[in-house]
Order: C-alpha cells, then structure tokens, then sequence
C-alpha cells in the first residue's frame, strides 16, 4: 500500500519509518528543503534510539523515500497522513491549526484517486469537521474521507510504542475508510494489538483526555511527594502502595520537578481552551497546569534551601537539562524554570547533558556548558540532578566527593538512596523522600 506522510517531524518521521517498516511504500514529505536533504542524507533532524538505523533500513530497502514536493508524492497514496505540528498558539493557548488546514488545502488541490486522509497530528475535537470542509470546498470531486488517528508515542520510546501499542484508536464512521486503516496497521492488528473505532470527535478527543489524565496523575503524586516531605513519609512507597491497585495502576507515579515536553504543557492547555469554548470547564485539570507550573520554579527553591537559603556567589552543577532522557528536546523542560530561579538568586550554573545542551544553549545563555557530568561537578557547591539520564546513575561518588566543592546534592528524580548518599557523607535532598 503507498502512503503519504505529510510532516517529517517527530511524528511523521516515526510513524513513516515504523510503516515502512511493516513493508508499506511510504514517502515523507515536507517543506523544509534542508531537513529533506539531510534525510536524504541519512541525517536525522531528532534524537531519537533506532530511528537513524530504522530509517536507513527502509531506504535501502526502496521502501521509504522523501520529498519536498506534496502534489507529486501524493500520487497514487491511498492513506495520506497530516503530521504537521499544532504548537500553542501565541497569545491564547489553543492549538494552532494553520500548518493542518494548509495541508488539507493543498491535499483539496492536488489528489487525483480516493484516499483516506488521516490526520495524526494532535487536533482539538472538531478539526476533522474542518479539514473535511476544507477538502470537499477546494472543488475536488475525487471520493475521500476524513479520518483521526492520534498517536500516543513517548519521546525516546516512539518505535517501540509504534510497534507494540497498547492501543490503535481510528475515528471514523465511514467504511471504506476503516477497510484502509486496518490495511494500514495489518501487522498490528495481526499481532492482536487493540484496535478501537470510535467516532472522529471521539478519537479527537481520546488524545487529549489521555494527555490530562495522565499529566493529573503526574501532578498528583508530585503533591503528594510534598506532604510527604512534610509528614515524614516516603511517595515512592506511597506511590508503589497506590500502584499495586490495579485500578489505579503504579505507571506514572513518578515524583519530580514536574511534566515537561512537547505533549503534556500544550495539550492540557488546549483542552482547557476547547472546554471553555464549549462551556463546559475541566476544573481539575486547570488545576493541574497551575500546579505543574508552579513547581518548576519550586524546585529551583528547593536547591536554595539545600545551599543554606543563600545561593547568591554558589556554583550548581545541573545533569540533565531535557524534559526527559534519551531525548534532545527542550521544550518546557523543568531544567529552564530551575536555572532561572538559581540565576535570579545570584548562582553561577554550569550543566551537563548528553543530548540536549545544543538545544539548551541558547535558552539559557548565562549557563556554562560542559562537555561531562564530572565537569560540571567539579568545584560546584550543589549538585542537581534534573533529567534522569542512565549515564547519571551510576556516577563515581569517590570522585563525585573529590571533585565538589559542596557536599549537597538535589535529586530532583528520587534516582539515588538516600542512606547509601549519607553514609557517602553528602547532604542530600530528594523529593518526597526523608
Ligand atoms: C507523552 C505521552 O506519554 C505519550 O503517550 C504521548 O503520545 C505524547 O506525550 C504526545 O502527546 O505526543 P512524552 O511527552 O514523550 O509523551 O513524554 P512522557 O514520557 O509522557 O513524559 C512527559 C513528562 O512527564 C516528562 O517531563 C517526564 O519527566 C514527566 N513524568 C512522567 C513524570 O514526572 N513522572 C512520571 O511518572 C512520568
């Protein structure tokens, strides 16, 4: 089956190198000259494990090409994919439609055969209503039909979470057009992997509830980590004692700086803004993104409380500075609010990551970059893990003690323990944890 992949971001890439994969002819299509030519290169425009490699299969393999030109890829495609970003938008905080309703535009002008067009970039409920009406008034009379088909791929586990998803949600009502997507995802559906169809309002919305549900069930925790701290418990029994219950499930559960990404900040703020256009307020996930929020910030306070109450003129090491390991995005990173606040008190920062200082650099100017978590550490008076990247876990501690100046260390992930960290003679601090 040939498919088109409109986008070549981090869903498209994915999404067209997995279906390829599956055996598909699939092209990746997008506008911007360069990153097709470094495609074409076999350079990848993220960082994300396996995907260079899976790229590189399928292109040899004659399975997975590229373009820059959407009226001349498309030809043929029976299923074409809208995988374009939908950022926040400036000023209001809704998603940001225009990338989508190009692409249905220019989808209007150019299919020639019937097609289902999918969209899987993440869309507020009624965008399919949308991009539909845009299609059908380009004049087409080509038969196609509208589809959602949301992903739910994590940053740095996307191939795995394509190939073995807990579930496939389709939205539509039409046929025909399910007979595709089952075409579509056969090896999956092969395999047994859930395949839902549900309406496309449904499906729309299904990816937004997810996101809130399980940016609450972040939030919740890290609340709970707080009075923890205050009672004398520990949330990671707290966390494992609730997770044991199968209705509430242990996944999620982790206490930290807060959710950060792509994912979560934009689309709880979306939902909030859908649900205010329809009157119909989602009270506990504004709550959520206020209390996310203010976090961030709280963690920087939390490393000045460990200093003493005084940063002004102390070095902090930070490990980590992207939302999350085995990624190079930056987006809504924790680490940005705890650099600012360590700033605004008068800190030095020096940092560490593996994959996202390129990133990090300019939103944080007034950070020394380092090329390695030892160099960051030496002479820091306060040692903060952020992102719990696995190189940190297993540091040298001998040569951690040796190199700082300071024996504090904040574990923003709950990553070490806390009675092996003492008897190592440092103070340490974690989050919800004695
Ligand atoms: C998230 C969802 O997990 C995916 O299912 C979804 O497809 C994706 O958004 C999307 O909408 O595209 P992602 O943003 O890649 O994926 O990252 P997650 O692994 O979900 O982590 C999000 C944030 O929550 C990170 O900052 C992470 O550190 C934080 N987190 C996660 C916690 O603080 N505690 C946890 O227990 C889990």
């Amino acid at each position: 089956m040939k498919i088109a992949m409109v986008g070549s971001g981090y869903v498209g890439l994915v999404s067209g190198a997995c279906l390829a994969d599956f055996g598909h002819d699939v092209v990746c299509i997008d506008k911007d000259e360069s990153k097709i030519a470094r495609l074409l290169d076999g350079v990848m425009p993220i960082f994300e494990p396996g995907l260079a490699e899976l790229v590189g299969t399928n292109v040899r393999a004659g399975r997975l090409t590229f373009s820059t030109d959407l009226a001349s890829a498309i030809d043929g495609a029976q299923a074409i994919f809208i995988a374009v970003g939908t950022p926040s938008r400036r000023g209001d905080g809704h998603a940001d439609l225009s990338y989508v309703y190009a692409v249905a535009q220019e989808l209007g002008e150019h299919i020639k055969t019937p097609v289902v067009v999918v969209t899987k970039s993440t869309v507020p409920v009624g965008t399919g209503d949308e991009v539909e009406r845009i299609i059908r008034d380009s004049g087409t009379d080509v038969k196609f039909a509208v589809v959602s088909n949301p992903e739910f791929l994590r940053e740095g586990a996307a191939i795995g979470d394509f190939k073995r998803p807990d579930r496939i949600v389709i939205g539509t009502e039409e046929e025909w057009a399910q007979g595709v997507m089952k075409e579509v995802y056969r090896p999956l559906f092969l395999n047994k992997a859930p395949i839902l169809f549900t309406s496309r309002r449904s499906s729309e919305l299904i990816k937004y509830a997810a996101n809130a549900f399980l940016a609450t069930k972040i939030t919740f925790i890290n609340e709970m980590a707080d009075l923890c701290e205050k009672v004398g418990a520990d949330v990671q029994d707290v966390s494992r004692g609730i997770g044991l219950d199968g209705r509430i499930g242990s996944k999620f559960l982790h206490a930290g700086p807060g959710y950060g990404g792509s994912c979560f900040p934009k689309d709880t703020l979306a939902l909030l803004k859908t649900a205010e256009d329809y009157n119909s307020p989602v009270r506990l996930v504004e709550a959520v993104v206020k209390v996310n929020d203010s976090r961030k910030r709280a963690m920087g306070r939390k490393v000045i409380e460990a200093l003493g109450g005084e940063a002004r003129g102390k070095r902090v090491a930070l490990l980590g500075l992207t939302f999350k390991p085995n990624t190079d995005d930056m987006r809504d990173a924790p680490s940005i609010a705890v650099v600012q606040t360590l700033l605004d008190a008068g800190a030095e920062v020096v940092a560490y990551d593996p994959e996202g200082m390129e990133a990090a650099a300019p939103m944080m100017p007034a950070v020394r970059m380092v090329e390695s978590a030892y160099a960051a550490i030496e002479g820091a008076d306060a040692i903060v893990l952020v992102t719990e990247w696995d190189a940190f876990r297993a540091l040298d501690f001998g040569r951690v003690k040796g190199l700082a100046k300071g024996p504090v260390i904040v574990d923003l992930r709950n990553v070490y323990d806390p009675a092996e960290m003492r008897d190592a003679g440092f103070s340490y601090t974690s989050v919800g944890r004695p």
